[in-house]
């Protein structure tokens, strides 16, 4: 599978969402020494685009353990670290250790760009006018980057790779896992809330959640205009105007450029309206309009928008494979998660009476039975996924 050219609009959303405050992190759960060593990689600063950065680099931390290592024979478990010090994760995740113990795995947490100690700019990394490289896409390849030098560093070409992660962590799994089939065998996405990050289920609960960073912002707005024309298009160009008429509820089907034409003058007309009418009260000039009008229609749009560029991030999905998605029914985002099998391999487990990823946590006297029957049930999975690459030489 090819990477995706992934809408500017959702990765601005996926990264909001990682930005929400952590609490069952804080507590503690230690694992039985994993003897990690701290190492830094000389990572790229910008994957994308040469013109700016060219080939300068930063130092990205990550941890490390060949504790449990099998070498030639055991798999590389790699933790795709989100918002925060990469040590807190190491901390916090014991499930990862004590299956890396079965598993004869080498174990990799690494820390995502501008946290922790990994900071492209060092002090200066969270300014304004130093933040651009802060994108989905630029940790992804971080840690493609990563896996790739480390396999080479530590003569393991062939060792299969399972990424691990949870929350925002659980959706890079996930995304790790379909951007980079080549690399990583599989993913564990624990309690990540990748619906809800692409707009699906209820988009206005959505962005009421984000909505203090987000409106009123005439920047994103504007990009979310562009990309809502761009979506329109293309979905006109790919044979699907049914969708664009769907949308839209057009009193009759839309189809052909000159119905697009049209559209695209009503779309563009609205919003000159919006903008000549803008004021802070409602009006009943041109038509029934509220106040601040184009604030309202700003909130409008990007709800919508990122609906539209969410429906595509699911159908990628679907194509994907060998994915785990669990969620505990205590934890609030699992309702933003992925709650049902999508295919064979692409598999929701819920938690009954867990929390916000429970399953990642160490193994406790307290866990409930549907918690123990999960890691098992991941032990299982992950342990075919590996054993699959190591047979045929592929990831999956
Ligand atoms: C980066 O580019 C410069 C100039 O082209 C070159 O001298 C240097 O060796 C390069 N550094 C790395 C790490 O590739
Ligand atoms: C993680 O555990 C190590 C070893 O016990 C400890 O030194 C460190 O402070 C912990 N860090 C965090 C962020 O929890
Ligand atoms: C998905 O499939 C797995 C493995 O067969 C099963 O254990 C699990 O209960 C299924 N999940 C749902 C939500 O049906």
């Amino acid at each position: 599978m090819s990477p995706h050219p992934w809408p500017t609009l959702l990765w601005a959303l996926v990264l909001l969402l990682g930005l929400q405050p952590r609490g069952l992190e804080a507590r503690a759960h230690r694992p039985k020494d994993p003897e990690f060593q701290e190492a830094y990689f000389e990572q790229l600063l910008d994957h994308f685009n040469f013109e700016r950065f060219g080939n300068k680099t930063f130092l990205q931390r990550f941890l490390m353990t060949e504790k449990f290592w099998n070498r030639g024979e055991g798999p590389i478990f790699f933790y795709t670290g989100n918002e925060g010090d990469v040590w807190s994760f190491a901390n916090n995740s014991g499930f990862i250790l004590e299956l890396a113990e079965q598993q004869g795995a080498l174990v990799v947490f690494a820390e995502h760009r501008y946290y922790g100690k990994s900071l492209p700019f060092g002090e200066r990394s969270t300014w304004r006018g130093y933040t651009e490289l802060l994108t989905v896409e630029q940790a992804l390849a971080d840690f493609a980057g990563l896996l790739r030098a480390l396999r080479q560093e530590l003569e393991a070409p062939d060792a299969p790779a399972i990424a691990f992660g949870g929350s925002y962590g659980g959706m890079l799994s996930a995304y790790l896992r379909i951007k980079y089939p080549h690399l990583v065998a599989g993913a564990l996405a624990a309690s990540a809330p990748v619906v809800s990050a692409a707009g699906l289920g209820d988009p206005y609960q959505f962005f009421q959640d984000v909505s203090a960073d987000f409106q009123g912002q005439s920047p994103e707005c504007a990009r979310a205009v562009q990309d809502a024309f761009r979506q329109i298009r293309d979905l006109f160009q790919q044979g699907a105007p049914h969708v664009v008429s769907q949308e839209f509820g057009t009193c009759q089907p839309l189809s052909g450029p000159k119905d697009l034409t049209q559209l695209f003058g009503f779309a563009r007309n609205a919003f000159t309206v919006l903008a000549m009418m803008d004021y802070p009260y409602a009006t009943d000039f041109v038509g029934h309009l509220p106040a601040h009008p184009v604030q309202v229609g700003c909130s409008r749009l990007l709800s919508e928008s990122s609906r539209i560029a969410g429906l595509r991030a699911l159908a990628d999905l679907t194509a994907a494979s060998n994915i785990i998605f669990s969620n505990g029914d205590l934890d609030p985002w699992a309702r933003g998660g992925i709650q049902s099998n999508l295919s064979a391999s692409v598999l929701a487990i819920a938690i009954h009476g867990g929390a916000h990823h429970l399953d990642l946590r160490g193994s406790h006297p307290d866990d409930p039975a549907s918690v123990v029957e999960a890691r098992r049930l991941e032990a299982a999975l992950i342990g075919k996924w590996v054993e699959a690459a190591r047979s045929t030489g592929l990831q999956g």
